[in-house]
């Protein structure tokens, strides 16, 4: 049988030409349009790329409909459930979760490559110290470009693969620094008898003037909010990353422009603005009159933590982080009134025909704040922690697109041109 296409004609021509349509695993096929402009002189246009897929990849599915979100064809919730972070990295990395042996090596790499350049550390002191941490991530992630010139040779595996063991080893370092900069206190080094998240833990709150210990609590749900950010899909940030790596940018360049993608309240900003948007309502009484403002086209007010490009269903990720909001503030001993005000918030309006009729959810962002802030973690590190995992994807996606040297050119979309026609230079003497 040959393969299925899509008959397009050309009204002002008659001319009907047969796109391929392409399956993948699972999921929605697609309709490849690269002949068209040969074939009609026309292009497509999709603002905010609702509907186009911008590659193949083998990394992250997600069904928007039905609530699925799998890594590498393992569901969210089992892997939040069973995994840790760092194997959940390996199998986002690598496309397959790691004998014990593959592991170990893994393991002692990422662990022996957690300390930064002390250079770097000056890069700090530029900063002031009510910098926001992810302005001061967007400078450090990059100036790593300017420290790794052995490495950055992306047509080498070996060199694609020291990068994004050196990202995901130094993103908690980095980060953890972002924070004791903004506090005014040392530096912490990383210690490499520490798991992954304790020693990010330890980064963060030990003191030298005291001992630290890691709260298990604490832990675990840090490590599974860092599962659940890791990855998701072609969203803004690694849309943004794979753009610059297309162009055969440096990974470090490429997880930098990621951060900046990232920031915005629309993406990954939005868990901050969540714990914003609760602080403001204050109290479950005041709800309704929120809700009419976020329903309201004349008022900017937008339900932050609600609604999702991809997920007309509850986000699979609120779901296991709703579960374990509630575990966490009962664990720490925890009342906090804003995981009342969500509550009450997401009651109401999943009760709301604005809301239903436009499918609108609670997604990652709306529950992530209420933990963070249960575990110590300050507000403005919200978006910080999303970003260190998030790494993850971003260099899995990365390394991914450099890989498939079958497809890998550089990114360069066209536009439609509304702008003003052919005309003449007028002198100034002249213009009215
Ligand atoms: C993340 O892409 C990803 O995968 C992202 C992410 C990831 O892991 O990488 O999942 C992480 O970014 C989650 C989303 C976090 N952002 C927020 O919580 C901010 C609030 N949400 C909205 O800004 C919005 O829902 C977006 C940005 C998430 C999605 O925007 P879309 O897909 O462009 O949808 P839209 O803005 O076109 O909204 C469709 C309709 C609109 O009404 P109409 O113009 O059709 O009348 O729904 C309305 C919107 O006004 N709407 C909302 C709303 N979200 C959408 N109305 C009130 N409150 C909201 N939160």
């Amino acid at each position: 049988m040959g393969q299925d296409t899509i008959s397009i004609t050309d009204n002002r021509s008659g001319k009907t030409i047969e796109l391929p349509i392409v399956k993948g695993t699972t999921g929605p096929p697609v309709i490849n349009v690269a002949s068209l402009y040969k074939e009609f002189g026309i292009f497509t246009l999709d603002e905010g790329f609702t509907t186009t897929a911008s590659c193949q990849s083998k990394i992250t599915f997600i069904d928007g409909e039905k609530g699925i979100l799998l890594y590498r064809g393992y569901p969210i919730d089992q892997l939040a459930e069973n995994s840790h972070f760092l194997e959940v990295a390996y199998l986002l990395l690598y496309g397959e979760l790691p004998t014990e042996e593959q592991y170990k090596d893994y393991k002692y790499h990422i662990t022996h490559h957690s300390m930064f350049h002390e250079g770097l550390k000056k890069f700090y002191d530029g900063f002031r110290p009510d910098a926001h941490p992810m302005a001061i991530m967007v400078g450090v992630v990059g100036a790593l470009s300017a420290f790794y010139h052995d490495s950055t040779d992306i047509h080498d595996p070996k060199h694609r693969e020291i990068s994004a063991h050196r990202l995901i080893a130094k993103m908690p370092t980095i980060a953890a620094a972002s924070f004791k900069h903004s506090v005014g206190q040392p530096f912490v080094y990383p210690d490499n008898r520490l798991g992954y998240v304790d020693n990010f833990l330890n980064m963060m709150f030990s003191v030298p003037s005291e001992s630290y210990g890691v709260n298990p609590v604490v832990k675990d749900a840090l490590d599974k909010i860092f599962i659940l950010h890791a990855d998701h899909e072609q969203n803004a940030s690694t849309s943004t990353v794979r753009l610059a790596g297309s162009s055969q940018a440096n990974p470090f360049a490429c997880i930098s422009s990621g951060i900046t993608a990232l920031w915005g309240p629309a993406h990954g900003g939005a868990n901050e603005a969540v714990l914003k948007m609760l602080g403001e309502i204050g109290k479950p009484g005041d709800i309704p009159k929120f809700i009419e403002r976020a329903k309201d086209k004349n008022d900017p007010f937008r339900l932050m933590g609600f609604g999702h490009r991809v997920y007309k269903n509850y986000d699979p990720r609120a779901m296991i982080l709703k579960k374990s909001c509630h575990k966490v503030l009962e664990e720490l001993d925890v009342h906090d009134p804003n995981l009342d005000t969500a509550m009450k918030l997401e009651e109401l309006a999943l009760k709301d025909d604005y809301f239903i009729s436009k499918k609108l959810y609670p997604n990652v962002d709306f529950y992530s704040g209420i933990i963070l802030k249960a575990i110590g973690i300050p507000v403005n590190m919200f978006t910080v922690i999303f970003a260190l995992a998030r790494t993850v994807g971003w260099i899995s996606q990365w390394a991914e697109m450099i890989a498939d040297e079958g497809h890998f050119r550089i990114g360069r979309p066209r536009q439609l041109y509304t702008g003003a026609d052919t005309r003449s230079y007028v002198p100034m003497k002249d213009r009215k």
